[in-house]
Order: structure tokens, then sequence, then C-alpha cells
């Protein structure tokens, strides 16, 4: 697209997500970032929301879509592949909300009809847009916790209570894309293990554990039956450990120098018979808490959509990303269904 062009934008679903693409859409516009086009919403008392902002209301999302080079849809999970797919085949670029899809082949079609088209496709996985992600990965990259042991997230709260969606579909999107961001690679297992207590056959909490081919384990807390609003993923690695706390006000994280002091003939000692006359020592050192950015997130990734429309770069959650992190849901999704037992991802 030519870059000097604004790329006009507009939403699909005004509801409790798509009001945060709205308002930080209508700031885009101000900056002459953009230009924000409307909105489309079933519900006809959405067209007061648009009348306050001064942009259009369209009922039909099609109509919309007619008006626009490029939509963000925040519709319900169940429609986010239809509507995907209309917007693509009538050559608009896509920023489609999480779960990307719920079947492979649906995604697989999403990303191929992008691809015929030249056209952007982005899902909204937007803790890949954090300034505390890159910050993770730096420190990962340069060796800050040494070999990593495990992690495991936690993304647990009160509602919003889904029943078109289970806990693994609605949060697990977040926690595997964050994964497999940081270990730059697909997980070689899956395994999860639901509990529904509020309706049939929607697990209200979910336990995902992910094997990746490097050894290392992480598993994550997914539920909307909690108390405490919790957002926390937790490393753990031979030379020091760290928590990205999101919930936090500053949704801080804290690097621990601290972990087992392990002799330099770890490995053997740990496969010989003599282990059990070792004494392993603990170690204590300073906590730090490194500078971040205060940035949104959102606002991060709509800029990036709009970037990548206009130089035609693959989006950090373009395509390939999105249907790695649909592989894991399927694969889990498949495990749930069988109590448990360990799907390979291929
Ligand atoms: N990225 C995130 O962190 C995040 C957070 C919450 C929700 N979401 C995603 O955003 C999407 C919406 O979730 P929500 O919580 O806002 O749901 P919601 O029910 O509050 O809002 C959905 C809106 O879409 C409208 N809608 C439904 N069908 C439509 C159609 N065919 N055309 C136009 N409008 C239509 C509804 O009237 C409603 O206003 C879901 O896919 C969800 O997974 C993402």
């Amino acid at each position: 697209m030519n870059s000097s062009k604004k790329v006009k934008i507009g939403v699909i679903g005004a509801g409790y997500w798509g009001k945060n693409h709205i308002r930080v859409l209508k700031e885009l516009d101000l900056q002459e970032k953009c230009e924000f086009i409307g909105i489309s919403d079933l519900d006809i008392t959405k067209k007061q929301l648009a009348e306050s902002l001064g942009i259009k209301y369209y009922q039909d999302y099609k109509s919309l879509i007619r008006n626009v080079d490029a939509i963000i849809i925040a519709a319900p999970a169940g429609q986010l592949f239809r509507i995907s797919k209309y917007a693509l085949k009538h050559s608009k670029h896509v920023l489609v909300e999480k779960p990307f899809s719920l079947n492979y082949k649906n995604g697989v079609e999403l990303v191929e009809l992008a691809e015929k088209n030249h056209l952007t496709i982005m899902v909204g996985h937007i803790f890949l847009y954090t300034p505390q992600i890159n910050k993770i990965k730096q420190l990962v990259q340069d060796n800050k916790l040494g070999n990593v042991f495990y992690g495991y997230s936690q993304r647990l709260n009160l509602g919003i209570i889904r029943d078109d969606v289970n806990a693994l579909w609605n949060f697990g999107p977040h926690d595997i894309s964050i994964f497999l961001d940081l270990f730059n690679c697909l997980p070689s297992e899956v395994n999860a293990t639901g509990l529904t207590y509020l309706q049939n056959r929607v697990e209200d909490v979910v336990f995902l554990n992910m094997r990746f081919p490097s050894g290392v384990f992480v598993s994550s807390h997914l539920s909307w039956i909690e108390p405490v609003k919790t957002r926390k993923v937790t490393l753990v690695g031979d030379k020091g450990m760290l928590v990205w706390d999101d919930a936090s006000q500053d949704a801080t994280i804290q690097i621990f120098d601290k972990g087992v002091v392990l002799p330099e003939n770890w490995q053997e000692l740990k496969s010989s018979n003599s282990f059990g006359e070792f004494k392993m020592k603990v170690r204590f050192g300073d906590q730090l808490i490194p500078y971040v950015a205060s940035e949104e997130p959102l606002k991060n990734e709509i800029l990036h959509f709009l970037e990548c429309i206009k130089t035609g770069q693959n989006p950090r959650t373009g395509g390939e990303h999105a249907l790695n992190v649909l592989k894991v849901l399927l694969a889990a999704q498949k495990s749930l269904e069988k109590n448990g037992q360990p799907q390979k991802i291929k």
C-alpha cells in the first residue's frame, strides 16, 4: 500500500474488548496515524458510541468492510473466521482477535487467502506487544537466567465467564503465544486437564502443560473463577529466576539472583552413586527490578498492524505465529477431551 496514504480502518464488535480498540483508534486518528472510519456492531445501541466519537456506525459488518482498507475484528470467537474470511476476500487487511480460528483448516484458509491477495493478517496476541516481553526475551537470550529449567504462568480472575469458549481457548492463546515467542519454537508435547463447574462441557479451569524440545517444561493455570486477578509469568533458571507480574501497578519484572550452587561436575555427579553424599547449597543474591518503559500494548499492537500494512512486512503475530499457537491449542483441546493424555505436536 502507498506508504504516504493514511490507512482507512474500522472495528467490528464494540463490546468489552472492541471498545479498547475503538479508544486507541480514535487517539491514533487524532494523531493522523490512520483514518478511523467507523464501527459495526449488531447491537444498535452502539450507534451512540459512534456518534459521540464522530465516526460512522454500521449494523451490518459487510457495509463497514466496503468502506475501509483494514479492519479490526473483535466479535465473539465463533464469528471471527467468517468475518475475517469475508474481509480478506474483499481485499482488506485483517487484525483479528484471539482465538484466531477454532480449527486448523480454517486458520490455514485465512493465512492462504491473505498471502494470495498480498494482505496483512495478524492476530491480537497482545502480550507480544508489551515492552516486558522484549525485556524478558533479551534476558533469556543473554543467558541472565542460565539454563531455564521450567516456567509457569497464571492467568486467573473472577469473570468474564464465557459460554462460547472454555478457559483454554479464552486465556490460553496469551500464554502459548508468550512461551512460543520466548523459546522461539513449538512445544513437542502438550497435555491439559480441565474442570467444569458452572456449565456443561465448558471448562472454567484448565491446567496446560507444554514440554519444549530443549527440555524446558512450562505450565499454565487458566481460570475465570479465581478470587484474585493474577497475571504472572515465572521462569526458573540455574543462574537466576524471574517473575513478571503483569497485574501489579507497573507490570513489573523482578529478577532474582538466587539459585542452587552447582559444582562443575554436576552432570556427572547427578548420574553417579556418589550424588547422595553431595550437599546442595542454595545461593541468595540481589533482587533487581529492571526499568521497562511504560507503553500501552494495544497501541503498540495497532501501530504494528498499520506499519505492516504500509511496508508489507510480516507481523510479529502474523499467520505463521497464529497457526503455531492454534496447533498447540488444538493439541491441548484433544488432551482435555482425553483426560489429560499427552499429545505430540509435529
Ligand atoms: N486480546 C485480548 O486481550 C482480548 C481480551 C478480551 C476479549 N478478546 C477477544 O475479543 C473478542 C470479543 O470479546 P468481548 O469480550 O469484547 O465480547 P463482547 O461480547 O463483550 O463483545 C462482542 C461484540 O460483538 C458484537 N457482535 C457480535 N456479532 C457481531 C457481528 N456479526 N457483527 C458486528 N458485531 C457483532 C456484539 O454485539 C458485542 O457488542 C473475542 O474474540 C475475545 O476473545 C481479546
